[in-house]
């Protein structure tokens, strides 16, 4: 008797514990922005890939073919913006820092653009279609599989004329851009990869004679998960001029900045 009672006590105890960590686990994922990123691209995404043997990426392409307008760039961006915020997060610039993104590219109207990290193209779709007729955009990803995904995308959108997708890591590909890739100085450089390249990367355009009296850099994810070396780098240098554009994380409401630098030659 003593055992049984016992044991129900254990059995009782474990269920109720079980249900508090659920429940604790739950708020922690709604309330905190840090826990929700971590719990969907570790933990539930997993789980999707696993199940649906695909992977988000493809789900966000399968979303745009069936949703989104051939050659209308905007269906396209609006698509991967509602998938992205009600079903799925995903690390597109987005559309609230894309309008900040928007305003710079149509302020500088450049011809020649350089975007440092691909991904599913939503970025570059947004670049290169406020782009005039003759520029164009050449855009850095290192990822295999996020290539031909992008590819795909950018082409449903009606912007492969535009846009040339460079597969290979932003360090290798900086050094080639003069002679493979025929160009001169850039205009813009959107800096959106991993951020612990920001600084190196800046660097490397500098001393490969990229930059121009005027050039223009933007950084994304200058907060989250932010880009201490670069911050540090551009605005101790009197050679960019700085200015930071508060706004929040893709589809969250966590704080987050680009970071404009025009460079003074
Ligand atoms: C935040 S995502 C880019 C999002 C994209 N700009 C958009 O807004 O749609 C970062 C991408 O950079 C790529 N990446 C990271 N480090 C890189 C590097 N050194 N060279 C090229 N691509 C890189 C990653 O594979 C990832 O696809």
């Amino acid at each position: 008797m003593m055992l049984e009672n016992w044991i129900l006590t254990i059995l009782v105890s474990a269920g109720v514990g079980s249900v508090l960590f659920i429940v604790a686990l739950f708020m922690l994922v709604r309330n905190n922005a840090h826990a929700n990123i971590f719990w969907n691209e570790l933990v539930l995404e997993k789980i999707t890939n696993f199940v649906m043997d695909q992977s988000k990426e493809q789900r966000i392409l399968n979303s745009v073919s069936y949703n989104a307008i051939r050659g209308d760039p905007e269906s396209v961006l609006d698509c991967i913006d509602k998938y992205c915020s009600k079903n799925e997060w995903a690390m597109n610039v987005g559309d609230e820092k894309g309008l900040i993104l928007d305003k710079i590219v149509e302020e500088i109207d450049p011809s020649i653009v350089l975007e440092l990290g691909t991904y599913c193209g939503y970025s570059a779709i947004r670049i290169a279609r406020l782009l005039k007729p003759k520029a164009r955009l050449l855009t850095v990803e290192n990822n295999a599989e996020f290539v031909p995904i992008a590819k795909e995308i950018i082409e449903i959108a009606g912007l492969s004329d535009k846009v040339t997708i460079i597969q290979g890591f932003s360090q290798d590909v900086i050094p080639q851009l003069k002679e493979t890739y025929q160009v001169d100085t850039l205009d813009f450089v959107f800096l959106d990869h991993w951020k612990e390249r920001y600084a190196p990367d800046t660097i490397l355009l500098e001393e490969c004679g990229l930059l121009r009296k005027g050039s223009v850099l933007l950084a994304d994810n200058i907060i989250f998960p932010g880009a201490p070396e670069f911050i540090k780098y551009i605005r101790s240098n009197k050679r960019f001029e700085c200015t930071s554009y508060p706004s929040h994380l893709e589809y969250m409401k966590l704080e987050d900045a680009m970071e404009k630098a025009v460079y003074l030659g």
